[in-house]
């Protein structure tokens, strides 16, 4: 089915979602701050509108996708929002993503809240993926349009939801990549040839890890930290070993010894007896 989409930013991402929902046959309207950035949409068929107001008037689906909360605010101001449903896949805050909703909501629009887990050169491929939270009529009215851009999938009621998903995800990533730096800093201090270190063990390795990790938050939803795979005080020690290595080879660890801390907090407080997942009870 086609619908009236407006999109409202065209940088990297609104761009390429705008250029997708074209091509899915949609009525796309778009309206861009530096207005020169509509002209290749234009040639693919969509409708330039000259302000937000006008864009967010000619559709009753709005995808805003800018730099930053403010800016949405900004750039929403002055548009009739009664009647619409905002979907903002800008990045952001949880805390923010509630305020925009409720200001949604108090001038008459049903309000969804995206987090974008894709790159723009990903938009319209298997790969990726777009977490939605907030109005759940919004979203069932819009879901196979949405689906379009990346799989998507409804997290809650709580606007705040998928920008918290979002950030909980990139925090794994994070984790992973400071990992990846510190065995990669090792690996070179012996010259030893890294894209084979990485693709040959590394990553199986970290493959192999993470499978074991839906048992680890299982474990922890249930605050239940034994264990028959290694526990914290063989991680204690295995940490110290792997502190002193480093030493040794005069490289510094300084992205892992955060978690050192956090299993000597934990051992120290006697419970050396649990599993890794032990660890959590120390982020609360
Ligand atoms: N790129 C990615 O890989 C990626 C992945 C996931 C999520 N995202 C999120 O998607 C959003 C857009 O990212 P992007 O990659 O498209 O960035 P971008 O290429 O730098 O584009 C930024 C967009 O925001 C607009 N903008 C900035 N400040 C504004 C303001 N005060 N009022 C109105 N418009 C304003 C810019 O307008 P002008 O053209 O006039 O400067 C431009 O359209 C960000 O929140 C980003 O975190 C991006």
């Amino acid at each position: 089915m086609s619908e009236n989409i407006s999109v409202l930013g065209l940088g990297l991402m609104g761009a390429a979602l705008a250029r997708t929902l074209l091509a899915a046959g949609h009525h796309v309207t778009v309206w861009n701050r530096s207005p020169e950035k509509a002209a290749p949409l234009v040639a693919q068929g969509a409708m330039s509108a000259p302000t937000p107001a006008a864009a967010v008037e000619a559709s009753p689906l709005v995808i805003a996708c800018v730099l930053d909360y403010p800016a949405v605010e900004e750039v929403l101001a002055q548009a009739p929002l009664a009647g619409r449903v905002i979907a903002n896949l800008t990045t952001g805050r949880p805390a923010e993503a509630r305020e925009t909703a409720a200001r949604v909501a108090g001038r008459g629009g049903d309000y969804l809240d995206g987090g974008v887990m894709a790159v723009p050169q990903m938009i319209a491929t298997p790969g990726a993926l777009i977490l939605y939270s907030g109005s759940r009529s919004a979203y069932d009215r819009y879901e196979q349009a949405l689906g379009v851009l990346a799989r998507p999938r409804y997290v809650g009621e709580d606007p705040g939801l998928a920008p918290l998903l979002d950030l909980a995800m990139l925090t794994g990533m994070y984790g992973q990549i400071a990992g990846f730096l510190e065995a990669v800093a090792l690996v070179r201090s012996v010259k030893y040839p890294l894209t084979e270190f990485t693709s040959e063990l590394l990553v199986p390795w970290l493959n192999a890890m993470a499978a074991s990790q839906p048992r680890m938050a299982t474990a922890i939803e249930a605050g239940d930290h034994r264990t028959e795979v290694s526990n914290l005080e063989v991680n204690r020690s295995g940490m110290e070993n792997l502190v002193r290595a480093f030493e040794d080879e005069g490289v510094p660890l300084d992205l892992l010894l955060p978690m050192k801390a956090i299993i000597d907090r934990r051992v120290a407080r006697g419970l050396g007896h649990e599993g890794l997942s032990g660890l959590a009870e120390e982020l609360l």
